[in-house]
């Protein structure tokens, strides 16, 4: 795999760029994605494990999953990609905006990231809406025990479920990153949830360059991004920080 040198220059060029990463992005650090093989949704049907309404109506199967991603994420350390983003703040990246649940950018130390689907690590009251340390309640979470807030009411991950809308602050910010960026890097997301999906068209319409870094064809390869760069997030992004330096 070879980095086009057209990608290195236009990176080279540009003074404001975002990267904007989805579950492909964790697969090296041995995190399951969503869809395709071996992906969540194989496993779970997302409207019967992940919908606010399931939750409600059944807290102890949502909590399967959610035991499961906790479970994955608390073992994952960073591969070397999150490390070359970091690198890649010296040559003009400003933002990461991660639809990732797991936390990893914040781990590496990136030092702007907007959680647009919310974050394993804390649990948020279903009832009174205070927020715990996700740690705090591993105990329970092991022993197959659904958490609870002092309230009496179920905790869930503080994470955006189906038929929820994401927070609205994160979203706010993710499209002014877009709209102000030269140049969007998209890494390893199918580009089929929207809101997140529609932030590299609406990039593109303000003058961004949008290069995606995916294994696959996407929703977006051929229109909305300009390059495609065919690869592993990790192998891709550590190849163009060393061809930065
Ligand atoms: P998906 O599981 O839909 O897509 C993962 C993408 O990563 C696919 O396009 C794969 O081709 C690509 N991929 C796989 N391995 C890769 C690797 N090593 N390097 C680079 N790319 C790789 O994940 P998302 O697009 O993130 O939402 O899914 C978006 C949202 O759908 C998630 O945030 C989640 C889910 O339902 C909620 O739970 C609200």
């Amino acid at each position: 795999m070879k980095i086009p040198d057209k990608v290195i220059e236009t990176v080279r060029n540009a003074q404001n760029i975002v990267a904007l990463t989805g579950a492909g992005m964790s697969v090296e650090s041995g995190i399951a994605p969503f869809r395709g093989k071996g992906g969540l949704w194989e496993r779970f049907d997302p409207e019967k494990y992940a919908h606010i309404d399931a939750f409600r109506k059944d807290p102890q199967k949502s909590w399967e999953l959610f035991r499961l991603q906790i479970e994955e994420v608390t073992h994952a350390v960073p591969h070397t990609g999150y490390h070359a983003l970091v690198t890649l703040e010296r040559y003009g990246l400003k933002s990461v905006i991660t639809q990732n649940v797991d936390g990893l950018h914040k781990k590496t130390g990136s030092r702007d990231v907007v959680e647009l689907h919310g974050t394993l690590s804390k649990l948020r009251c279903d009832d009174c809406s205070s927020r715990k340390d996700t740690l705090e309640y591993m105990d329970q979470i092991y022993n197959n025990t659904v958490p609870k807030c002092p309230c009496g009411a179920y905790f869930r991950p503080d994470v955006v479920m189906f038929g929820e809308p994401l927070p609205t602050e994160a979203m706010q910010r993710a499209l002014e990153l877009c709209c102000e960026s030269d140049l969007v890097l998209v890494i390893g997301t199918s580009s089929i949830v929207y809101p997140a999906a529609s932030l590299p068209d609406i990039a593109r319409n303000s003058g961004a360059v949008i290069v995606e870094i995916n294994t696959s064809k996407t929703a977006i390869t051929g229109h909305t991004a300009h390059h495609t760069i065919y690869g592993g997030a990790e192998t891709v992004l550590t190849r163009l920080a060393d061809e930065l330096r």
